[in-house]
This record gives C-alpha cells, structure tokens and sequence, in this order.
C-alpha cells in the first residue's frame, strides 16, 4: 500500500482528495490543525467520515512546527505528499498578511524540508490562479506571475519560488498545481457558491460584487481531485501546471445557472468590488491536457447541482 501524506486534509479539497485517494487504497495520513479560519466543527464533519476507514489516520499538528513535522515523516515514510493546508481568505490576507506569511510561507518550507530530509518521491504543492493578478486572460503557465493583487497571493507565488529552489537543490520532483475556483461538496463556507445555495435556499438575500459582470473559472471539487491524483503519479522535474475549468462565466451567468437548479428568483444586493478581485480567472488548460491527460468532465450545471444537493443535506441548520 502506498502511503501519502495530505497536510490539509481536513479543510474543503484535503478532504475530498483524502476520499478519493482511500478509494484508490493509498494509506492516506492527514494533517491538519483545525485552523480557525472557519468553524471548526464542519473541518470534524469532514475528518469524521475519512476515520471510518481503516487506512486513514489523523495528525494534529501545525504544519510550522518543523520538528513534529520532520518526526511525522520520519516515522510514516510517505511515497508522497500533497501539500494543501494554508490560510486561504483573499480578503482576509489584505487586513492582516502576517498569519499568511507564517502559515503559508513557513509552514510551506517545513513540508518541504521534512519532505527532502526523509526521501519522499514527489511533492505536490498547491498554489493557486491568484499569482496571475490582472494580467490579460487566457492564463498559460508562462503568463507573469509578479503583481498578485493580494498578500495571499504573493504567498502561493512565494512558496512556488521556494519549491523551485528545493527541487533545483535537493532533486526532489515538485510540482505546483494552480487550482482556479474550486466549488463543490465539503465547500469553504465563505466562497460564494456556498453562500449562495445556502442563502437561495434559506430564500434569503445574496450579494453580488460589483454589477456582476467579473468572471470566474469555477472548478468543480472532483474534478480538481482527479487532476491533483494524476499529477501526483507522473513526478517530471519540476512542473507547474494549471488545474481550472477552462470556462469562465459573470457571477450573473452563475446566478442564473444556481436560479434554474434550485428554481427560485434570487433575491439580489450588490455591493463593490474588493480592491484585491480581479477581473477574471481563465485557465488555459493545454499543458495538463497534453502532460496529465486530464480535462475538466463536470459541467457548471451538473457541479452546481451536486454542490446544492450537498448544502441542501448538511448545510441548512
Ligand atoms: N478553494 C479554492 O478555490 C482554492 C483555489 C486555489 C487554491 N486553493 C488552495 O487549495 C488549498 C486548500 O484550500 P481549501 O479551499 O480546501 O481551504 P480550507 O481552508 O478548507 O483547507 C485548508 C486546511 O489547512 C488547514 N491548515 C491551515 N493552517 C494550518 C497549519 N498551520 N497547520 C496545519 N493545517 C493547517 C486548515 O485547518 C484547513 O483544514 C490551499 O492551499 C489553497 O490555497 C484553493
């Protein structure tokens, strides 16, 4: 049995990979520190469900503690390791970048260190769309990635550079996968389509940023998943590559696709863009197509579908 480590794995996408990854019969070992960025008790729900099967086990630990993390890794020998856990609030990261700084930076190099100091095969980090900033759209991988519009950005960039450096150092296989708008089952609730099935569903108000017209790429979480456990088996260096629908729709676009699933008129506030949103994500998704073999299989309709059905069953107290 193959085992892996997934820092993260009781957050949104950790625990949707820790899933599939069980279903694949890896030895999956989790670590996360139940960060409060957002209720704890939903990172249990999740954690809860991948404990009823044998071959998962949960590490509580923060990843910026070096010495556990090196005693973990020690002791597990993981084949590899899937690098998600990070503070991820866009806007949060504008107020206050230390915390980012600390977790995502730090913490990043930890990983990284008791990854290379216990002959782990191939790191997976995850970074995101992000990096890119407001440069023109479609986003290749070669696009410029030096005027993120916010300090949670600058940090994904940072511990890219980072991976390079310990990949050119340690020969150590990273690769870097830029995930564009994830959405699905397990969803962060401060994203927005969480927000909005829960409160189209509740017939409450939603908010709009702006006049609705930005654009994002929304990637649905299984499709992410599937892209992340290919890359993970095809180590080549170092890589990066970006992991997005390849699609992107106005937040209007969106409203609607979420008004027909759950059959009922949105009620609208708009309220201004945060300086730190930009226009629109837009992934080009050639190199994944042409390296991983992989390509986005859930359309917006069916993900949304999928992502209402879930809040519907455990999201509505
Ligand atoms: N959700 C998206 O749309 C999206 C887009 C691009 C990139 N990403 C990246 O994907 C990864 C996962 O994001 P998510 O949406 O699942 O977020 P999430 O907040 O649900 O998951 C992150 C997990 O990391 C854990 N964590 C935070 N700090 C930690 C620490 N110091 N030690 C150990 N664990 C810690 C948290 O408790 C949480 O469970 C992140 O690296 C994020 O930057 C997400």
């Amino acid at each position: 049995m193959r085992t892996i480590i997934v820092t993260g794995a009781a957050g949104f996408i950790g625990s949707n990979l820790s899933k599939e990854l069980l279903a694949q019969d890896y030895k999956v070992i989790g670590v996360d520190n139940f960060d409060n960025t957002y209720e704890k008790a939903f990172k249990e729900e999740h954690v809860a469900s991948l404990l009823t099967c044998k071959s998962f086990t949960l590490e509580k630990l923060d990843i910026r503690d070096r010495a556990a993390m090196i005693a973990l890794f020690e002791k597990e020998k993981p084949e590899h390791v899937v690098h998600l856990a990070a503070k991820a609030d866009t806007r949060a990261a504008v107020e206050d970048p230390y915390p980012y700084i600390d977790t995502n930076i730090n913490g990043s190099l930890s990983v990284f260190d008791a990854a290379r100091k216990t002959g782990v095969s191939h790191i997976v980090n995850i970074s995101s769309s992000s990096v890119y900033g407001n440069t023109p759209t479609p986003w290749s991988e070669e696009r410029i990635t030096d005027e993120p519009l916010s300090p949670y950005g600058a940090t994904k960039r940072s511990v890219e550079l980072f991976a390079y450096a310990y990949h050119h150092n340690f020969q150590i296989p990273i690769t870097s996968l830029r995930y564009f708008n994830v959405y699905g089952e397990n969803n962060r609730p401060s994203m927005v389509p969480y927000k909005w099935a829960r409160a189209m569903l509740k017939g409450e108000e939603i908010e709009i940023s702006g006049a609705g017209t930005r654009k994002r790429d929304y990637t649905y979480v299984g499709d992410t998943v599937r892209a992340t456990i290919l890359a993970l088996q095809k180590p080549n260096g170092y890589q990066t590559f970006n992991i997005g629908n390849n699609n992107p729709v106005t937040l209007r676009e969106l409203l609607s696709i979420f008004e027909d699933v759950i059959g009922v008129k949105a009620n609208v506030r708009e309220r201004k863009s945060h300086n730190a949103s930009v226009e629109e994500t837009y992934a080009d998704i050639s190199k994944a197509e042409k390296i991983l073999g992989w390509k986005p299989e859930i359309s917006l309709h069916d993900g949304i579908n999928r992502l209402v059905t879930w809040v519907r069953a455990n999201r509505m107290n």
